[in-house]
């Protein structure tokens, strides 16, 4: 047989077809340490000589990674859309093209936002629990789990790009009154369309029943949710976090749940994932938690590695990445 052309270092077993197109084409090495992500020694041992990478949002593919790797890395492929764990500037220096899944998971992370906005506001996993340990007793209860409305309220939503305008299409199914604010342009189409009023962060904090956070992670956005914007919320809103943990600052929070500024959080991210053990949240009443399970449908999942492992091969075989993160960068 031939000797493959490149070497490829995919760092968690990833649903089909990704593995086998990949092999097609080139020598592969999948990461095999039962169901976790790479230790950061095992990633730079690992990486070494690779022609690519395709990584998860758990690994960091810093400089040192790319030092690692050595001259021949001409891609980092991620296998997801968030593309924070990647330092794209490092990757841009050294003409290594870095890819990501781009709006594959808009509709199926919409979908879980509603979900966590429906939960937490209906006491939907207090219903179930009281339900299946049988503590519910009495039948129809007139005061049994009383909840607050979705319909008729106000959604803020940080971040109207393409995943807070699929929210923000589902809270017009609603009837909800759309407000939203993004740092740097206005979704013009999202106002026309559906209503969606621009305002400033302040207002947005003060005026939101549910604040869904839909930016994504940088240096603008890290802690953007902390203790002087939780402290201007309605003492009876929710807050929505399906994008990153890091962009609420967790220990604010925690303060503002226990202080009741808030009535509660639907959160399927965290600052740390999985969150420690002796995370004050854990033990809380007024939250939802879910374990980063935005995409996570079996179609969703399926077209995210599909589009990884094309990703991957089109910058190898010299041809244009579905989604580049770094469309500046030189091949040299
Ligand atoms: C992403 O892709 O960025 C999501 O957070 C996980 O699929």
């Amino acid at each position: 047989m031939k000797p493959k052309k490149w070497s490829v270092y995919i760092t968690r077993r990833i649903l089909d077809p990704a593995i086998p197109m990949i092999s097609r084409e080139c020598s592969v090495i999948v990461a095999n340490h039962r169901g976790r992500p790479p230790t950061r020694n095992e990633l730079l041992k690992a990486v070494r000589d690779k022609d690519a990478i395709l990584c998860t949002l758990s690994d960091i593919i810093d400089a040192k990674v790319m030092d690692a790797a050595g001259s021949n890395l001409k891609v980092i492929s991620s296998y997801s859309t968030g593309t924070d764990h990647i330092d794209i500037k490092e990757a841009t220096k050294r003409g290594i093209f870095v890819t990501f899944t781009g709006d594959i998971l808009t509709e199926a992370t919409a979908d879980l936002a509603f979900a966590l906005i429906l939960a937490i506001s209906r006491q939907i996993t207090q219903g179930h629990e009281l339900v299946t340990l049988k503590r519910w007793k009495y039948g129809w209860d007139p005061h049994l789990l009383l909840g607050s409305d979705v319909h008729g309220m106000t959604i803020g939503i940080v971040g109207l790009g393409r995943i807070g305008s699929a929210v923000a299409r589902r809270a017009k199914g609603f009837d909800m009154d759309v407000i939203y604010h993004n740092r740097h342009s206005r979704n013009i189409q999202m106002e026309e369309q559906f209503g969606a009023k621009h305002v400033d962060m302040d207002q947005l904090v003060e005026e939101s029943d549910f604040l869904s956070l839909h930016c994504s992670l940088n240096s603008e956005s890290y802690h953007l949710i902390n203790e002087s914007n939780l402290g201007r919320m309605k003492n009876d809103s929710y807050i929505i976090n399906t994008a990153r943990g890091q962009i609420i600052n967790e220990a604010h929070l925690i303060k503002a749940l226990k202080q009741r500024w808030i009535a509660g959080v639907g959160l399927d991210v965290f600052e740390k994932e999985p969150p420690s053990p002796n995370n004050p949240l854990l033990k809380m009443k007024n939250v939802v938690l879910l374990p980063h399970i935005g995409s996570a449908t079996f179609l969703t999942r399926t077209k995210m590695a599909e589009v990884a492992a094309k990703n991957l091969l089109n910058v190898l075989n010299r041809k244009t990445a579905i989604y580049l993160a770094n469309p500046e960068v030189n091949r040299g």
